[in-house]
């Protein structure tokens, strides 16, 4: 039994390693969240809310995540006050006031504003990179399910090619499922210009909106890997607890079969 469960283990990482990603595909990119002890990183997650907002919302939405998230620990950490001016320049309907009114931080970000563009709140964890092999999910646990990286394989992803399909526009894009995509490149080299002057090619931008985004879809990542940290201490700990334990309640038992021998 126990040789044909260790057969099958390496049978099974044999799998895996052989396994490599599909041609074309999408390739891992080191996130500083990747991994058990990974964080966000703020000054990119801002510098990805600036992308976000002056590119990306002129299409897409956000409805899922509260404007006033932006100012907690382990994510954009921006400042209250700016928190409040960022949510003003949104216009809310307010059931209440039977109008419009300024944005609050308790607000949501607004929905997509144009029809066929997905909200982007969860599309970090709604859409996988990697898949391991027969859904065995190895490469997952070490290198996420690489949702970050699909969306910086998308914004990166175009040809330059484009045809007209049943009147709407479609463009190349080697990372879309399919081949053709209905966004036109949003992104290009200098697209915007970070304050803390930091890099601004077309792919570091991707890659700063991509763990913007990754951050809407799991804000609560760093404080997930903090608690399974401690709860895998707390089991180790009392682990060797129960094993001293088990030795004191029997030592009495052992020791009077080893008398009983010597007898
Ligand atoms: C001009 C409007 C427009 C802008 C600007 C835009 N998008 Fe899109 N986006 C779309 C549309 C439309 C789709 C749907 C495409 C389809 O299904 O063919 C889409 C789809 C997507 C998808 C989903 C792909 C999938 O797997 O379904 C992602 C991710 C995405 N956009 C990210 C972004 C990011 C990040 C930005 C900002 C850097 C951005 N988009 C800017 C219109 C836009």
């Amino acid at each position: 039994m126990f040789m044909k469960l260790t057969t099958a283990a390496v049978l099974a990482i044999g799998l895996v390693s052989g396994a490599s990603a599909k041609p074309g595909e999408i390739e891992n990119i080191d996130f500083s969240f990747d991994g058990p002890f990974g964080t966000y990183e703020k000054q990119q997650l801002q510098r990805g809310l600036q992308v976000y907002t002056e590119v990306c919302a002129a299409c897409h939405g956000l409805k899922y995540v509260p404007i006033r998230t932006l100012a907690d620990e382990g994510g954009p950490e921006i400042p209250m006050d700016q928190v409040r001016a960022y949510a003003k320049q949104f216009d809310v309907f307010d059931p209440e006031l039977n109008d419009t009114r300024p944005g609050k931080p308790t607000d949501h970000f607004p929905k997509s504003a144009l029809s066929n563009a997905p909200d982007l709140s969860l599309m970090a964890k709604a859409r996988a990179g990697f898949e391991g092999p027969y859904g065995l999910g190895i490469n997952q646990l070490f290198k996420g399910i690489g949702g970050p990286e699909y969306i910086v394989a998308i914004l990166n992803g175009y040809t330059g090619k484009d045809k007209t399909e049943a009147g709407a526009t479609l463009y190349e894009n080697t990372a879309f499922p399919g081949g053709w995509i209905a966004m036109p490149p949003p992104l290009s080299d200098g697209a915007v210009t970070y304050a803390d002057g930091a890099p601004n090619d077309q792919f570091r931008i991707s890659e700063d909106v991509a763990a913007f985004l990754m951050w809407t879809a799991e804000p609560k990542l760093i404080a997930r890997k903090e608690t399974g940290f401690v709860a895998v201490l707390f089991l180790v700990l009392l682990s060797v607890l129960l094993y001293l334990t088990n030795k004191r309640i029997w030592s009495a038992v052992k020791g009077r079969g080893k008398d009983a021998e010597a007898k």
